[in-house]
């Protein structure tokens, strides 16, 4: 009965949605885009636009989450000064860029943050967003939903994406709170009924579950029978990608720059610097759980990223150097992210996006046959 129930919510989300479904299931401009740039067919400039726009609207966080690569236990934030942290992009400037992009083909836009509610006029956002025809998607830990869930649903965006990392012990371990995780499910339970109540199948709400070195794969099965049953979400999406970098390719790609750009010292991919060379027989512990859910007959769907069969966790995990055959990355090309601090927007976005330092950048990219050393466990390369 309770599949029965997904079974029809989802069939009727689809109907409300299609186009969106159509959009997520194809992402064909990225897949052609990957594909010419792997004939050595680079795109001219002018000639290629967003499709895709990834907004980082605020730096804050209320979560200190042990493998965020921002807040976390080697997080590059905590080295911000207060100015910086305390900057969000500016709801004006974000439309002045839709309004240029939108003629362009853009279609989608996710968010994140830091936390992505703890940006002042999020819901405004949404509906500026909407107003434009764009899919909307944003992520969150889910702490500060349950205030929101209305508007959410009044505002009309696509899904959703709330961040949970285990059951309540493990989860409240890996996000470093004790009440993380009863006020994500009380935001959950809020969103659900909300999107009940206003008779609605959108936002289609997911759970997204990254499995990485600090929760274990029991956690994921017991996360599962706690949410057994209660209709709080449509999709569990079960991440076994954890962004990682090895200190030596952190260092080839800051070599890599500092010829291109003469830039030094770059250290955005120093959050990421975690090792999973070790990782072999979790991750075979991991592939035996996601086995048996998968079995189960659960009132949601599971998913599972990246799409590789399940015995090749343990190479995925442990190998940095294998790429899962994705070799040339197309999100130069289509996909865009644009920071908190908002520094790009004395200059209308497109000339930034066919500017010469970006230019400069696909040619770095080409030059190295398509990925740069810290590409391979970048969750856009292993998520395509
Ligand atoms: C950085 S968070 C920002 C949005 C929001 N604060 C949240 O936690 O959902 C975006 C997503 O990245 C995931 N994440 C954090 N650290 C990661 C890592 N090292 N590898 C892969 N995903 C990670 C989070 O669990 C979350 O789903
Ligand atoms: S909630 Fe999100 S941004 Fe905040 S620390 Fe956790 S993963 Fe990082």
């Amino acid at each position: 009965m309770a599949k029965r129930n997904l079974y029809w919510r989802l069939f009727r989300g689809l109907l409300a949605n299609p186009r969106y479904f159509y959009f997520v299931w194809r992402m064909d401009t990225h897949a052609k885009t990957a594909a010419r740039l792997a004939r050595d067919d680079l795109p001219k400039n002018g000639t290629f636009y967003p499709v895709k726009l990834d907004l980082r609207i605020v730096y804050a966080c209320n979560l200190r989450c042990k493998m965020c690569a921002q807040w976390g236990d080697t997080g590059t934030y905590f080295a911000y000064g207060t100015t910086k942290l305390q900057q969000k992009l500016d709801l004006k400037v974000i439309e002045s860029v839709i309004r240029e992009l939108a003629p362009k083909g853009l279609r989608y836009v996710d968010m994140e943050g830091g936390e992505t509610f703890l940006y002042p006029e999020i819901i405004e956002l949404f509906r500026m967003l909407k107003s434009y025809g764009l899919f909307v998607k944003p992520v969150t830990n889910g702490t500060l939903l349950k205030k929101y869930a209305q508007d959410i649903i009044a505002s009309g965006i696509d899904a959703i994406n709330v961040s949970v990392d285990g059951d309540r012990e493990m989860h409240n371990v890996v996000r470093q709170m004790d009440w993380a995780y009863d006020r994500t499910m009380e935001g959950l339970l809020a969103l659900v009924e909300a999107r009940a109540r206003a008779g609605r199948y959108k936002p289609l709400i997911k759970i997204s579950f990254t499995m990485t070195r600090h929760n274990k794969a029991s956690a994921l099965q017991k996360l599962c029978e706690e949410l057994a049953g209660k209709g709080l979400i449509d999709v569990l999406v079960v991440k076994s990608n954890p962004i990682w970098v090895p200190e030596e390719k952190g260092q080839a790609y800051n070599a890599l720059v500092e010829k291109h750009f003469g830039v030094h010292g770059i250290s955005s991919w120093q959050g990421f610097l975690e090792d999973y060379r070790d990782f072999g027989a979790e991750a075979q512990d991991i592939a035996e759980t996601l086995r048996a859910i998968k079995a189960k007959d659960y009132d949601f769907f599971v998913d599972t990223v990246p799409t590789v069969p399940a015995h090749d966790l343990p190479k995925l995990y442990t190998d940095y150097e294998w790429n899962l055959g994705r070799t040339h990355c197309p999100i130069a090309y289509v996909e865009p992210t644009i920071d908190s601090d908002g520094n790009v927007y004395d200059t209308p976005f497109l000339d930034i996006w066919f500017g010469e330092r970006f230019q400069e950048f696909r040619r770095m990219l080409a030059s190295q046959g398509g990925l740069l050393p810290i590409c391979n466990r970048c969750c856009q390369l292993t998520e395509a």
